[in-house]
């Protein structure tokens, strides 16, 4: 049995709570909140001891791992206490506020021993799940563009972030996964209109090694909440609703011959449409399922500290694009 808490049990937390409680193999010892209502709230519903101090819950609960869902600016103090500690944790996205901090918390988890993962939960989604095995398949053929929209009511809660580190970090961790290449360079746009300090609306473009093409429309402005995500390629168009968990594929009918290797574009025409079977889950389940795992085996989780370094990384990079209007060439390309 291994022992689990969860420090920050706001909105995204209270979650972590609920899936740890009800997984197999792993016991919920206890929440931590600096909000007195909050930690009692969540600690009585979910039946465990309750702490508005994180360190008298580790010292007293001695939890092998931890879930962090505080908000961004406190990942990195807090989550260096916890791998200090020797406790295994999963930083939720992004993994912290600047590339030096999350370079720091990864070289403390490696000289400690400890597991380090980051949320970015859309890795989990099933129908991202299933398009990652299709499009590595090359039923599309050779991609030429990735394009994803997630739009959003404003969340007057989120302070310390603007909107590319808190939503779009989600959609440059899928492109990041889905291309498996390395970005060359990159281009933004962005605007504030709500929030007192940070951006809330952010258009990105950019550039992969091979060639294609990644766009981000990604914002707080919109009176509905869409999550899509679309793959074209050569032999035929994905599209995803990360909400709903379905997956279509619009197929090509001039689409190249499976035996041309480089699936050459030659001619584009409407083909059949087929709406690919879902095995549907939760993904945070999949997400912490995927972190005990790593833990209880040694191994590397799905999403490890270098991908949250490299997102961030990137994230950061779109922003100061943003900010002085210039294209980023990405110096340090990695997968
Ligand atoms: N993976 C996802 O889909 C997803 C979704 C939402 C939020 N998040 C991430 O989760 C984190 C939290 O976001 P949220 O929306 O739940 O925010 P939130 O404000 O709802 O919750 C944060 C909680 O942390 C608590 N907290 C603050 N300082 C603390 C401290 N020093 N010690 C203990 N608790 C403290 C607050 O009282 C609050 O209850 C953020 O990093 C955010 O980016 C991820």
């Amino acid at each position: 049995m291994l022992k689990a808490a969860v420090i920050g049990v706001g909105s995204m937390g209270r979650n972590h709570a609920r899936v740890y409680r009800e997984m197999e193999g792993v016991e919920l010892v206890g929440i931590g909140d600096q909000n007195a209502q909050t930690a009692a709230k969540v600690g009585a519903s979910f039946v465990v001891p309750y702490y508005t101090d994180y360190l008298k819950l580790i010292d007293e609960c001695k939890p092998d791992l931890v879930s962090l869902a505080v908000p961004t600016s406190l990942h990195f103090k807090i989550g260096c206490e916890l791998i200090e500690r020797g406790v295994h944790v999963l930083i939720e996205k992004p993994i912290a506020s600047t590339v030096e901090e999350a370079e720091k918390l990864i070289e403390l988890a490696r000289q400690k021993g400890v597991t380090l993962a980051v949320g970015h939960i859309e890795r989990f989604n099933p129908a991202v799940m299933e398009l990652r095995r299709r499009v590595r398949e090359g039923m599309a053929g050779r991609i030429y563009k990735i394009h994803t929209q997630r739009l959003s009511p404003y969340p007057p809660r989120i302070q310390d972030a603007g909107v590319v580190l808190d939503l779009a970090s989600h959609d440059i961790d899928l492109m990041r996964y889905l291309m498996e290449r390395p970005v060359l360079r990159l281009y933004a746009e962005t605007l504030q209109t709500i929030h007192s300090g940070r951006e809330d609306m952010f258009n990105g473009i950019m550039r992969f090694q091979g060639g294609a093409i990644g766009i981000l429309d990604v914002n707080w402005i919109t009176p509905t909440k869409i999550r899509r995500l679309t793959i074209t390629g050569a032999r035929g168009m994905f599209t995803c609703d990360l909400l709903s968990q379905e997956l279509f594929f619009y197929e090509n009918e001039n689409a190249p011959s499976q035996w041309d290797t480089l699936s050459i574009l030659r001619g584009v025409s409407e083909g059949n449409v087929l709406g690919i079977r879902i095995a549907r889950h939760e993904p945070l389940a999949a997400e912490l399922a995927d972190f005990v795992g790593a833990v209880e085996r040694g191994i590397s989780p799905t999403v490890t500290g270098y991908d949250g370094l490299e997102t961030l990384r990137i994230a950061l990079d779109f922003m100061r694009s943003g900010e002085v209007s210039e294209i980023i060439n990405e110096e340090k390309v990695a997968l």
